[in-house]
């Protein structure tokens, strides 16, 4: 990125700072303020980011306000319609898209890694078994740097690379035996010769008594899933892990947290929320009066799976999980799915109603994402461990473009203090009752 000769002025107390502004490939300007402090002795103040941008990426990019995501440059439609998951995940780490010998050498350094360390499955014998399934991705993801020492040398590229292929080829592992252990049921081991997604299916939902074969409508459902939740740009969970990153700590570690950050509600934990709205509206027709609650702040009630910090416009992998859910549900026979109808009535409602379209508010990635979900079998608590596993491949590109950025800083925020100003001790006894 080249340095725009356009500048930027503030003027503080009487003194004028010029400030450089930068130009990405797309996308706003950014005003570089790193100087300000040292100018003036002042901060800015961005509670949650709303108007800053924290660091330089090549990865992802979004225009919120036209619909638009692009992983590398490629629009997300097209990967979602064209390619797979695995390509997406070389696409997101490496910055192209594999040549077919590249593409080989991937997926048998992928299929490679799948099997975790046998003394890791006794680390799931520690949790209760209604412990909530990303409790237990949080736990385990981080114990990886307990297992895999031999690739927690941040400075090593090569150890770097080996980190990130052990995570994309075991988080499917470690999320599908939290999902057994969760059920009672036995451990899957992973079988290579399938594609990843129809793998994941196969250590989920077989058990060693009967067998399973994978339905590949049903595969390639969720593979588009992964796709389009491989990345997205400088989210919460990703600041996270940059921010975790920063000061050193391991791939593993940095992982566990953005997983830790992902299961907020507002976050990776609404397409739980979402699901769990639909199925207490219950009934396309109870869809104004819960329209009217959300409308009513005091109620505190929000439309999950609506609204987005970026989007300004309908998400476009909204638009493809719509898709593929028709998709799940005709291959399922599942025709008259009542939640499908309570979800295409609340987007109804809720893009035709005053409050929503002033507030720019549109269906995100969340809102259809539960219904295919649990279409295919999985309970609502494993909807956010499914984004994680996802995710994963984001993270990890976003902290090696981090680690290799000769510029890259630890991450430390300043704040406006609003505490109180200095005082003395008061000893115990001369404080009152
Ligand atoms: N339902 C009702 N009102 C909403 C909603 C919603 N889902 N989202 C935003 N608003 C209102 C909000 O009350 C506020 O109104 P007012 O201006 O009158 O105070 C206005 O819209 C702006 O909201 P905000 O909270 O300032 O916006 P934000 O950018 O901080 O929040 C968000 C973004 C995603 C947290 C929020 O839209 C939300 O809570 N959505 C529901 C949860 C959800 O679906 N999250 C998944 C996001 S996509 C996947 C992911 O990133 O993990």
């Amino acid at each position: 990125m080249a340095d725009d000769p356009k500048k930027a002025v503030l003027e503080l107390a009487g003194t004028k700072v010029e400030m450089p502004v930068k130009s990405g490939t797309i996308g706003p300007d950014v005003v570089d303020i790193t100087k300000l402090y040292a100018q003036t002795g002042a901060f800015t103040f961005d509670p949650g980011f709303t108007s800053t941008a924290a660091c330089e990426s090549k990865i992802t990019y979004i225009d919120g306000d036209e619909g638009v995501l692009l992983y590398r440059g490629y629009p997300i439609e097209q990967l979602a319609e064209h390619g797979d998951f695995l390509e997406t995940c070389y696409l997101l780490y490496y910055g192209e898209l594999p040549t077919p010998s590249q593409r080989k050498e991937f997926d048998k350094n992928i299929t490679y890694h799948t099997m975790v360390h046998e003394q890791m499955t006794r680390f799931y014998q520690g949790f209760r078994r209604d412990a909530h399934p990303m409790a237990v991705m949080v736990a385990v993801v981080g114990a990886m740097s307990a297992f895999y020492h031999d690739s927690t040398d941040i400075n090593d590229a090569r150890q770097r690379e080996i980190a990130c292929h052990r995570m994309i080829a075991k988080l499917p592992t470690i999320a599908a035996m939290a999902y057994k252990y969760h059920i009672g049921q036995p451990f899957v081991y992973p079988q290579n010769s399938l594609s990843y997604a129809a793998n994941f299916l196969r250590m989920c939902f077989a058990v060693p008594c009967e067998e399973y074969v994978v339905n590949p409508i049903l595969a390639r459902a969720m593979d588009r899933i992964f796709i389009l939740h491989a990345d997205h740009e400088q989210n919460a969970s990703t600041s996270t892990v940059r921010l975790a990153g920063s000061s050193g700590a391991n791939p593993f570690a940095c992982i566990a947290a953005g997983i830790a950050c992902l299961w907020g509600p507002a976050h990776g934990g609404a397409n739980e929320a979402a699901l769990e709205m639909l199925q207490q509206i219950g009934d396309p027709a109870k869809v104004p009066e819960f329209i009217a609650k959300v409308k009513d702040k005091t109620s505190h009630i929000r439309l999950m799976g609506f609204g987005h910090r970026v989007y300004k416009n309908y998400d476009p992998r909204a638009k493809i999980m719509q898709k593929t859910a028709h998709e799940v549900l005709t291959e399922l026979g599942i025709k008259d799915d009542p939640l499908l109808e309570v979800a295409r009535e609340l987007e109804k409602a809720a893009l035709s109603d005053q409050y929503f379209i002033e507030r720019k508010l549109y269906p995100n990635v969340d809102f259809y994402s539960g219904i295919i979900l649990r279409a295919l079998g999985f309970p609502t608590s494993m909807f956010t461990v499914l984004f994680a596993l996802a995710r994963t491949v984001g993270w990890i590109s976003q902290w090696k473009e981090m680690i290799e950025d000769p510029g890259q800083k630890i991450g430390r925020p300043r704040q406006l203090y609003t505490g109180s100003p200095k005082r003395d001790y008061v000893p115990l006894t001369m404080r009152g009752k």
